[in-house]
């Protein structure tokens, strides 16, 4: 029994995994085809594989606001954040918001911020430090198999499509 963290994974067995691609718990490892036939699935699955052995492959997926929002807290009256277009999602999800507001003082600091300026400025830069997982990188984690050699990769995608 796990304890003492805010929370964890269960990562599933790799039964059947060539049938459910794209991988991992965001599924934001390899390609989303929209095809649930057999050989959709193995598409899909060639091309997660193919990017989960060799990291090079990987589009480096950041999910970004599309457009310009507010993001309204209640916390004594609510409170306006505004999000500019093209903001990291996760620069905002990945921070405990109550939390933020008390500690940082994020009520005062939004009022006087202008977020058009981007996020290299103080936005930010307080964001940044109250975020809980400071990556945005949403297809990077998992590297094990990645030093193998091209032929053991390629043996190895075959192996598991039998499991
Ligand atoms: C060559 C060796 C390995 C291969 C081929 C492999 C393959 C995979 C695949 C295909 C997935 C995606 C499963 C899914 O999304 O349903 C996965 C997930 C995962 N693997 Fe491995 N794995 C290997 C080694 C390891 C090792 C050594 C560890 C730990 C020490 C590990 C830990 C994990 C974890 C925690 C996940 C879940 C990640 C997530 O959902 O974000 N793997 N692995």
């Amino acid at each position: 029994m796990a304890s003492g963290g805010v929370g964890y994974y269960r990562t599933p067995s790799l039964v059947s995994v060539w049938a459910t691609a794209p991988f991992l718990h965001n599924n934001a490892l390899g390609k989303y085809n929209e095809d649930p036939s057999v050989e959709g699935r193995i598409d899909a699955y060639n091309d997660a594989m193919e990017k989960l052995l060799w990291s090079d492959k990987r589009e480096g997926i950041i999910s970004r606001t599309t457009q310009k929002s507010t993001l309204a807290l209640s916390q004594r009256g609510i409170i306006k954040i505004p999000v500019p277009k093209g903001m990291p999602v996760n620069l905002l999800a990945n921070i405990n918001p109550r939390e933020a507001v008390t500690d940082l003082n994020l009520v005062n600091l939004f009022k006087d911020l202008k977020p058009e300026g981007g996020l290299k400025g103080k936005l930010g830069r307080v964001l940044l430090r109250a975020n809980k997982s400071p990556d945005f990188i949403e297809d990077k984690g998992h590297t094990f198999g990645s030093e193998l050699s091209d032929e053991d990769k390629r043996a190895l995608i075959e192996f598991v499509k039998t499991f």
